[in-house]
C-alpha cells in the first residue's frame, strides 16, 4: 500500500551531504515511487528558533527548494511549500503544546546540544520546537517519516504526543501515529574533521562538511584534507569501531554507491588512504556536482521558485486547514 511521506528541512543555508544521504536522498526514492503520496516543507517556522538575518532566511527559502528539485523531487509528484504559509502549523504547535508534557521536552537531547550552556538564554522557540515538528507531520496524517538518526528522539515525541491526544479526548486513531524511515547504515554523517562529531551546517569550519553547493575543486580539496588515520585501510568490520574517520569515509563511499560498509571495506582493505580517497572524491563529484550545478541554475530564476512554493501551499492549506478544523473541534473551541 501507498505512504503518506511528511518530511522538513530547514531553510539555514549550507545544506550538506548528510543532509542528502541522510535524508533528501530518500524523499526522491519515496517520491519516484507512484504509490506514495509526498509532502517537503521548507521549515521556516523552525529556523527562526534561533537568529536569522531576515534577508539571508528568504534566499535560503528558495535555496532549499532549489536543492530538493536539484536532487531529484519532481514538484508536479509532491507538495514543496514552505511551512509559515499555511497558518494550521502554528495553530497545531499551539494545541499540541498543551498536550505534550515538559517532561517529555526536558529529556530532548538537541536541545541541550543547541542550547549549550547558557539555557536561559535560549528562545522558547527552540525550546519547543519538537512540539512544532509534531504538529506539521500529524496534520497530514503522515504514516512515514523519512529523516537522519539525530531527528529519532523528535519524531518519537510526535507518536507519544499523537497517542496522548487521541487519549486525552478519546479520539481512537484520530491522529495517525506515525513510522519513522531512518536508514540502518549511514543515517548520521559525521564531520570530515572529527568523526565523532555530526556533520553540521552550523560547524564554523566549512571543511567539515560537504556543500551541496559546492563545485568540484571544493568537493576534492575537502576530501583530500579530511581527517584519518595514519594506519592502511581497515581490513575488517571490526576495526572500524575504533576508526571513526575511517568508518564515516568509508560510510559516504558505501551510501553514495548504494553498496554495503562491509562490501567497501573489502574494496580498499590494506590500501592506503590516499588511494581511496580519490575515489571517493570522485565519486562525490559525479553525484554532488550535477546537484550543485542545477541548484545554481534553478537560483537564476527566483520567481519560478515563488511559484512552487505559493502552488505547495496552496495544496498543503487545503488539507491542513480542514485537519486543523477537526482539532478545533475536538478540543471543545
Ligand atoms: P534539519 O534541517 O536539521 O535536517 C534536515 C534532515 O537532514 C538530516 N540530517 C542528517 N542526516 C544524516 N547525517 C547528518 N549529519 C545530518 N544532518 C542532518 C536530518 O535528520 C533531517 O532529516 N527538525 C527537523 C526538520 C523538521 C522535520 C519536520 C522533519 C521540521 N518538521 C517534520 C521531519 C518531519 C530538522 O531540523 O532537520
Amino acid at each position: 500500500m501507498g505512504k503518506k511521506i511528511f518530511s522538513g528541512v530547514q531553510p539555514t543555508g549550507n545544506l550538506h551531504l548528510g543532509n542528502y544521504l541522510g535524508a533528501i536522498k530518500n524523499f526522491v526514492d519515496l517520491n519516484n515511487d507512484d504509490d506514495n503520496k509526498c509532502i517537503f516543507c521548507v521549515v521556516d517556522l523552525h529556523a527562526i528558533t534561533i537568529k536569522q538575518d531576515p534577508k539571508e532566511l528568504k534566499n535560503n527559502i528558495r535555496e532549499t527548494v532549489a536543492t530538493f528539485i536539484a536532487s531529484g523531487i519532481d514538484p508536479k509528484k509532491s507538495i514543496i511549500f514552505n511551512q509559515s504559509g499555511v497558518a494550521a502549523h502554528a495553530e497545531g504547535a499551539w494545541i499540541l503544546s498543551c498536550v505534550a508534557r515538559m517532561g517529555w521536552l526536558n529529556r530532548m537531547t538537541q536541545f541541550k546540544e543547541k542550547a549549550g550552556k547558557d539555557k536561559e538564554k535560549a528562545s522558547i522557540g527552540l525550546y519547543s520546537y519538537p512540539v512544532l515538528m509534531a504538529a506539521d507531520i500529524l496534520l497530514y496524517d503522515a504514516t512515514h517519516v523519512p529523516v537522519g538518526d539525530d531527528q529519532k528522539q523528535h519524531l518519537e515525541l510526535c507518536r507519544d504526543i499523537a497517542q496522548k491526544f487521541n487519549n486525552d479526548f478519546e479520539v481512537e486513531n484520530f491522529l495517525q501515529v506515525p513510522e519513522p524511515l531512518i536508514q540502518k547504515e549511514f543515517s548520521r554523517i559525521m564531520s570530515l574533521k572529527d568523526g565523532s562529531k555530526k556533520m553540521s551546517k552550523s560547524d564554523l569550519s566549512d571543511s567539515s562538511r560537504i556543500n551541496l553547493t559546492d563545485d568540484k575543486d571544493q568537493i576534492i580539496n575537502k576530501i583530500k584534507k579530511a581527517k584519518t588515520d595514519s594506519l592502511p585501510m581497515p581490513k575488517n568490520i571490526k576495526e572500524l569501531d575504533e576508526r571513526l574517520e575511517a568508518k564515516n569515509l568509508l560510510g559516504i563511499y558505501s551510501s553514495l554507491n548504494n553498496s554495503t560498509l562491509e562490501n567497501s571495506v573489502k574494496n580498499f582493505a590494506g590500501k592506503n588512504f590516499s588511494q581511496f580517497k580519490e575515489k571517493l572524491a570522485d565519486e562525490l563529484v559525479h553525484k554532488i556536482e550535477p546537484i550543485s550545478n542545477e541548484i545554481k541554475k534553478l537560483l537564476e530564476d527566483k520567481s519560478h521558485l515563488d511559484e512552487i512554493l505559493l502552488d505547495g501551499v496552496e495544496k498543503a492549506n487545503s488539507i491542513a486547514s480542514k485537519k486543523i478544523e477537526r482539532i478545533k473541534e475536538i478540543v471543545g473551541f
